[in-house]
């Protein structure tokens, strides 16, 4: 590929969260010539950011996106991440992004959205969980308007449940415990390191134009996952009462109904097939052993 004019300006949306963090280190190690815009709606709170290559902090809401190009237009690629909330707040936070990148004249979209089923199924099902239908519906509408006489290309990026769930702590312990009631049934996982790669790869790598990408780099159950803990780290998987989980479940229906569909239907990303496609791909070991935030000895 011939190399890219530097002046490129990339705008990573959850930019100080997991994902959009991820993609912004990818980027740097990726060296493309980019200028990473990173946004938050806090900048005092983003300094580590600031100090990195080739990125600027942008302060902004992306709830309103107009401001946000107006200030640092010309935008090459726009990465999409949203945050679910009350019914229609991921769409709030991605139609009118969507909208805008068209209208100036954005030549890259990549929107992370979530599995659903394997390629085909994640295409056509919204499922029954809210936030994996607002995803679909976000989805439909990027395919829709950047078809649409429109010279912007997408990539929608589609990760399974996050090996980074696991932290250190107690949302990683009740992460376990939920993980545990489904279980001989695997859970496919997928590193937010990973994420990173193949979202940086969506804006350097001409092959992930206009592509549906699910993500996964491992498929266990809570018992095997304990085993690679053990053997990876020589310590026991923190965990906690498993009603703890069925608790959260109870009291959050839609983190119950997530896992009920985990158990009755399930992601369903081809791993091998992704892993030839990017053998960096980490399985729960390599990721516990490169990447996660617990102690290795
Ligand atoms: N956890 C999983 O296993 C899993 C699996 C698949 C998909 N997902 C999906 O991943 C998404 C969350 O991604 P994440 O974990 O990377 O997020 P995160 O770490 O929670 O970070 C959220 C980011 O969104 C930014 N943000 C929120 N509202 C904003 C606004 N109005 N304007 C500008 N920025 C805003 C925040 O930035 P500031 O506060 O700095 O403004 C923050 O950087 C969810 O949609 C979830 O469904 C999660």
């Amino acid at each position: 590929m011939p190399p890219l004019p530097t002046s490129r300006k990339i705008l990573v949306t959850g930019a100080t969260g997991k994902q959009g963090g991820a993609v912004i280190e990818a980027l740097i190690a990726s060296k493309a010539p980019f200028q990473i815009l990173a946004l938050t709606r806090n900048a005092s709170k983003a300094q580590s950011l600031a100090s990195k290559p080739n990125v600027t902090v942008v302060e902004g809401d992306i709830l309103n996106p107009t401001a946000i190009f107006e200030a640092n237009k010309p935008i090459y690629g726009v990465l999409s991440v949203t945050v679910p909330g009350k019914e229609g707040a991921e769409e709030a936070q991605a139609k009118p992004l969507i909208d805008e990148s068209i209208k100036n004249g954005v030549e890259h979209f990549v929107f992370t959205s979530v599995e659903r089923g394997g390629n085909e199924n994640s295409e056509k099902n919204p499922t029954n969980v809210a936030h994996f239908a607002s995803k679909h519906r976000i989805e439909e509408y990027l395919k829709e308007n950047s078809g649409n006489g429109s010279k912007m290309s997408y990539t929608i990026l589609r990760p399974v449940a996050f090996m980074d769930n696991l932290s250190p702590g107690f949302y990683g312990k009740a992460f376990a415990s939920m993980w545990g009631g489904l279980g001989d049934t695997p859970l496919q996982l997928i590193s937010v390191h990973d994420i990173g790669l193949f979202g940086a790869r969506a804006f350097t790598d001409p092959s992930f134009k206009n592509r549906e990408i699910g993500l996964a780099g491992d498929e266990l159950t809570l018992s095997q996952a304990q085993k690679v803990f053990k053997d990876t780290l020589g310590q026991d998987l923190p965990e906690t009462y498993g009603f703890v989980g069925s608790g959260i479940k109870y009291m959050v229906s839609e983190v119950g109904t997530m896992f009920k569909w985990f158990k009755d239907v399930g992601y369903g990303v081809d791993i091998q097939a992704l892993r030839k496609e990017e053998p960096r791909l980490q399985n729960l070991s390599t990721w516990l052993k490169e990447s996660s935030k617990f102690p290795k000895e």
